[in-house]
């Protein structure tokens, strides 16, 4: 029983200390998850062509100024640790993910206001590249 408390405090702490990161974003509730990836993900037609990670109509130099392949870039960024974007391996498993900030219309929009936004041509190649299977 008193193991069990210690450990609901230690985990109640680490959120806090995770969510107090998120840049100032108090009020925001976040899609965390990707609450709304399945929502984005529900319109998108598979069936055409479907941009890779490697092709020129994503425009990963707009998130990887934070989503570095470097830690200490990461860390000054407050970004997860596990968020390099810089190479496929760190985003195929969260395309659905990804689709879904890019199109948040709240406060966790991806890249973040102030940041230099996505045209919608990019929002769109991202959107299908992290709907339909994260392709390499
Ligand atoms: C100015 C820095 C910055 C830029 C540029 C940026 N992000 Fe982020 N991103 C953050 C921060 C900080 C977080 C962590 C807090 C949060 O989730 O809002 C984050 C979190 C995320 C997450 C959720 C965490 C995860 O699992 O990776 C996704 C998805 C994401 N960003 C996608 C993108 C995409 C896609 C781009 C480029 C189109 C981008 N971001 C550009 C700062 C940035």
């Amino acid at each position: 029983m008193r193991k069990m408390k210690v450990w609901a405090l230690l985990i109640a702490a680490t959120s806090a200390a995770v969510l107090g990161s998120a840049c100032g974003d108090d009020g925001a509730a976040g899609t965390g998850g990707g609450g709304t990836g399945g929502d984005v993900c529900a319109e998108v037609d598979c069936g055409g062509d479907v941009p890779t990670f490697a092709s020129a109509s994503l425009p990963w130099d707009l998130c990887t100024s934070c989503h570095s392949d470097s830690a200490t870039v990461r860390q000054q960024n407050a970004v997860p640790d596990d968020s390099d974007y810089t190479t496929h391996a760190g985003v195929a498993d969260r395309g659905e993910l990804i689709a879904a900030r890019v199109n948040s219309t709240g406060s966790d929009v991806m890249p973040p206001s102030g940041s230099t936004q996505l045209s919608a041509a990019d929002k769109t190649a991202f959107t299908t590249w992290g709907c339909c299977g994260a392709p390499e």
